[in-house]
C-alpha cells in the first residue's frame, strides 16, 4: 500500500509534509533531505527506552544512508521524562557532542519524546530544525502535528514549552505493530474526538471503519491518521498559538477526562480512556445545554465501544470532580468550560454554571452506581 502524504500549511510558517505509511521509517533520511534538511548535517535522534531497541537501528540506518552524521540519546520511557531535568540533560549532551545551529533533532517515539525533543530542539541555540518520527497512534494522529512542545512542572503538565512547527513528520505505521493495546486504545479515543469535532464525513467514515481500526487494519489506520492530520492542520492553521478560541475545540472530552485522571491518580486509567469517558459525559451535558441529539450520544457511545474505549467503571463525588475541574489549567478564573456538540462537527465552548454541572455529574454517577 503506497504511503499517504499530507501537506501542512500554517500561515506564517514554512509548510511541511506528513508522510504516513508502513515503510516510512526506512525513508527517513531521504525524506528529511527532501524537506530541505540537507546532509551532511548532523542529526540527533532522541528516543525512549522502549522504542530504542525496536526502531533506533532502522532510523539510524536510513539517516546514515542518506549521508547524515547521526548521534542518539535515549531517555527513560514515560511521562516523567517530560521534565526540565531531562531537557537539561539533552541540552548538555548536544553541547558535549558539539552540535551547532545547523544540526537537526529527530524525535523517535510517542508524544512524550515528541514534546520533549521538540522543546529541546526549539530552544537549543535559540532553535534548530526539528523533525518528528512518531511511533504511537496518539503521536501520529495528534501530538506530532501542530507544533506544541513542552515539559511538565511540579505544578502541572505542559506548563513550559514553545510553539514550533516541525520541518517534517514521518508516521511509520509498521511501528504500531508493537504498540501495547492500552496505548492503541488511547490513540483511538483521540481519533474519535477528532472525528466528532470535524464533521459528518469523518464521523460516519469512522463509524464504518471502527472495527477495522480497532483491529489495526493498515488501510483503515493510514486513512484515520491522514484524516486526523488534515483536521488538526486546519484547526492549527486557524489558531496557531491557541489565541483565537478555535484550538479549544481539541479539548472535547478533556474537561472531565483531566478530572478523572487527577482524582483516580495519574496512570490508573490511560489518558485516552479518561478522554473517552469525558466525551460520553460531554455529549450528555450537551443534551441538557445545547440540544445534542440523542442519536449522536448513542452513535458516539457505539463508536467508542467499537474502538476499545468502553465506559469507565469508576465514579467520584460530584463536588470533588467539580473542584478538580476548577483546578485544571484550562479553567479560566475557576470557571469550568466545556466543549459541547450541537451536532457532529458543530461545536461550541461554553462555561457551565455550578448547579447545572453538579446535577449532571450526579446523574453521571447514578448511571453507573
Ligand atoms: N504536543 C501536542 O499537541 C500534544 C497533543 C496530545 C498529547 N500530547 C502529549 O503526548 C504525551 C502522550 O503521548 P503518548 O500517548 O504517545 O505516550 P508515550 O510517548 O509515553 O508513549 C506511550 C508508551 O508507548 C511506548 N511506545 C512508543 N512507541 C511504541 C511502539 N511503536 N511500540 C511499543 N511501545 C511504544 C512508549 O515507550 C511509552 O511507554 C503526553 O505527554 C501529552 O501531553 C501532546
Amino acid at each position: 500500500m503506497p504511503a499517504t502524504r499530507v501537506n501542512v500549511s500554517i500561515p506564517g510558517e514554512a509548510p511541511y509534509d506528513v508522510r504516513i505509511g508502513a515503510a516510512v521509517l526506512g525513508d527517513l533520511g531521504a525524506d528529511l533531505a527532501r524537506a530541505g534538511v540537507a546532509p551532511p548535517r548532523r542529526v540527533l535522534v532522541v528516543t525512549d527506552g522502549n522504542v530504542e531497541p525496536l526502531y533506533l537501528g532502522a532510523a539510524t540506518e536510513s539517516l546514515t544512508a542518506a549521508g547524515f552524521a547521526v548521534d542518539s540519546v535515549t531517555v527513560p520511557a514515560g511521562e516523567g521524562s517530560k521534565s526540565l531535568a531531562v531537557a537539561g540533560e539533552l541540552w548538555e549532551a548536544m553541547a558535549q557532542l558539539g552540535l551547532g545551529r545547523d544540526c537537526a533533532v529527530v524525535a523517535l517515539g510517542g508524544g512524550v519524546v515528541g514534546d520533549l525533543a521538540g522543546f529541546v530542539g526549539s530552544t537549543y541555540m535559540r532553535g534548530v530544525t526539528v523533525a518528528q518520527a512518531p511511533t504511537t497512534l496518539l503521536a501520529m494522529v495528534d501530538s506530532s502535528v501542530g507544533g506544541k512542545t513542552g515539559v511538565n512542572l511540579e505544578a502541572g503538565k505542559n506548563l513550559v514549552g514553545t510553539f514550533n512547527q516541525p520541518a517534517y513528520v514521518g508516521a511509520c505505521t509498521s511501528t504500531l505493530a508493537t504498540l501495547p493495546e492500552r496505548e492503541w486504545a488511547c490513540g483511538c479515543a483521540e481519533v474519535a474526538k477528532s472525528a466528532a469535532i470535524d464533521g459528518d464525513d469523518f464521523f460516519f467514515w469512522l463509524a464504518d471503519h471502527s472495527v477495522a481500526l480497532a483491529a489495526r487494519d493498515e488501510a483503515a489506520t493510514q486513512e484515520a491518521i491522514a484524516r486526523c492530520v488534515v483536521f488538526k492542520a486546519g484547526v492549527v492553521a486557524a489558531d496557531k498559538t491557541e489565541s483565537h478560541g478555535v484550538r479549544e475545540c481539541l479539548n472535547y472530552g478533556h474537561t472531565l477526562g483531566h478530572a478523572i485522571e487527577s482524582l483516580a491518580g495519574y496512570g490508573t486509567f490511560s489518558h485516552g480512556a479518561a478522554v473517552a469517558e469525558g466525551m460520553r459525559f460531554a455529549a450528555r451535558l450537551g443534551q441538557r445545554l445545547v440540544g445534542t441529539p440523542e442519536e449522536l450520544v448513542a452513535a458516539q457511545d457505539e463508536l467508542l465501544d467499537a474502538l476499545g474505549c468502553p465506559a469507565l467503571p469508576w465514579r467520584a463525588p460530584a463536588p470533588a470532580l467539580l473542584e478538580a475541574m476548577r483546578r485544571d489549567k484550562k479553567a479560566r478564573g475557576g470557571e469550568v468550560r466545556f466543549v459541547l456538540l450541537r451536532d457532529v462537527g458543530d461545536w461550541v465552548v461554553t462555561p457551565v454554571e455550578e448547579p447545572v454541572l453538579l446535577e449532571a455529574l450526579a446523574d453521571w454517577g447514578d448511571a453507573w452506581a
